[in-house]
């Protein structure tokens, strides 16, 4: 249990290099398990979420060997299509499983994932693709039993959804005959998902729109793959250059994956100075408010919602941000309000009053992208910050602490229980 110390109002400046994304790893080796064979991913972030996605593949049988960002993971083992209850509550992304077991064995087992405290996150439209296509869905003590060989069909979603496209994605490429995917999600990581599936031979058109035809294959195979990099820590590092930077550049931040954020960081004054996969930003001497609502990509990402609250409290004037797609997802609200940030929540709407200057607090973090709000308020308040069970962030951003030292801020990771000497 580490928390980290934050000194803060020291200016940010210089290079960081992007991880690849976490949101496009994790359904990735998931689909390995589609076929028995042996892949290579590159640019594999060291994160929590990608070892607890290794140990769950070890559980169904897989050998995964992970070292410097390179992972190679063998499938022809594979003989257990289950997902226990203890993977599955750590990590709701483990319910990527039930898609390609669900094809490769014609039966599964896959825990239902537990509640979130961002209120409802049900699984209903995985659940009717996989019907859709024919699988036989019973609920038995807490697990999703899949039975039946798949066969292709048509699939709505009323919702967009990240997971469910994914999951009926990953379980149509070795359906028997056509399936049509309408109202997709098409977030780059999905877009990344189905070039890799292509890769290993399945057949998708469509790819980057949302609707997606597959024609289930019979075979399948082994294949490489780069992992893109993280747009959402890319948009992190990107506002926190925007609040406390000199000349940041952030290498690996790719400009097609992120264009909701450039185009409100320029609305709200920042200077972006843009080339082949590389941003340079910096603080502008007055920010402008910038009211923002996310939206299912290519709009803005509810992933960003908390660290842009956080931006627009130095911001000269009012802005409104609403949350669309996660109701309940404020948590950083009352921990940011303890860094005296002046925000006002009614509903999915929070209004944020600025500009306000910071004062360094303890503050808890509650969840990934809430923490990464925490950690940039800190960065701008004055004096010092602790920022309690950091673990949230580690599931998602590969040593966020030493990248951002890197850039000249006062950060360090220390046990939960060191005392901060005071003056
Ligand atoms: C993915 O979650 C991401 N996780 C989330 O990032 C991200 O917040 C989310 O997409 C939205 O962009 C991963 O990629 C591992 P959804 P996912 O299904 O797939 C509703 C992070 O911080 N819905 O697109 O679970 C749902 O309640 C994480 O990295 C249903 O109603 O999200 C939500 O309102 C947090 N029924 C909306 O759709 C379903 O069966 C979008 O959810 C499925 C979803």
């Amino acid at each position: 249990m580490d928390k980290f110390i934050i000194e803060g109002r020291y200016a940010l400046s210089g290079e960081v290099s992007i991880s690849g994304a976490k949101n496009a790893v994790l359904p990735i080796m998931a689909a390995s398990l589609l076929w028995p064979d042996r892949y290579v991913l590159h640019n594999v972030p060291c994160l929590h979420d990608t070892l607890t996605m290794a140990r769950l593949m070890e559980i169904i049988g897989a050998r995964v060997v992970f070292e410097h960002n390179r992972m190679e993971i063998d499938t022809t083992t594979c003989n257990n299509p289950e997902a226990p209850y203890e993977m599955v509550k750590t990590m709701r992304a483990s319910f990527y499983v039930l898609g390609p077991l669900a094809g490769r064995f014609g039966r599964c087992r896959v825990s239902l994932p537990g509640g979130c405290n961002w209120g409802p996150r049900p699984v209903d439209l995985h659940l009717m693709a996989m019907k859709t296509l024919g699988a036989d869905i019973t609920l038995d003590g807490g697990y999703i039993i899949a039975k039946g060989r798949l066969k292709g069909g048509a699939i709505n979603f009323d919702t967009s959804s990240v997971g469910a496209t994914g999951n009926a994605l990953m379980a149509a490429v070795l359906a028997e005959g056509e399936t049509v995917l309408t109202n997709a999600a098409r977030e780059p990581e999905i877009t990344g998902l189905a070039r890799f599936l292509q890769k290993m031979g399945a057949r998708i058109d469509g790819i980057g729109t949302t609707t997606l035809h597959v024609t289930g294959q019979k075979e399948l195979h082994g294949t490489e793959e780069e992992i893109i990099p993280d747009r959402i820590e890319a948009a992190t590092f990107l506002i926190a250059g925007a609040m406390a930077g000199d000349k940041v550049k952030i290498n690996g931040a790719r400009e097609d994956h992120l264009t909701a954020l450039l185009g409100n960081l320029e609305a709200a004054g920042v200077v972006l100075k843009r080339s082949d996969e590389v941003i340079e930003v910096s603080r502008p001497s007055t920010l402008q408010p910038v009211d923002m609502t996310t939206a299912p990509y290519p709009g803005y990402p509810t992933d960003l919602q908390a660290q842009w609250i956080a931006f627009m409290t130095q911001a000269e004037g009012s802005s409104v941000v609403r949350d669309e797609i996660y109701l309940d997802r404020f948590a950083h609200v009352p921990e940011l309000a303890r860094l005296g940030a002046r925000i006002r929540l009614e509903g999915n709407t929070a209004t944020v009053e600025g500009p306000t200057e910071l004062i360094g607090a303890p503050v808890m973090s509650t969840d990934i992208r809430a923490s990464a709000s925490l950690v940039l308020a800190a960065l701008v308040a004055r004096g010092t910050s602790e920022i309690s069970r950091v673990y949230h962030l580690d599931r998602g951003y590969e040593t966020i602490e030493k990248k951002f030292a890197g850039l000249g801020a006062r950060i360090e990771r220390v046990a939960e229980d060191y005392l901060v000497q005071k003056g």
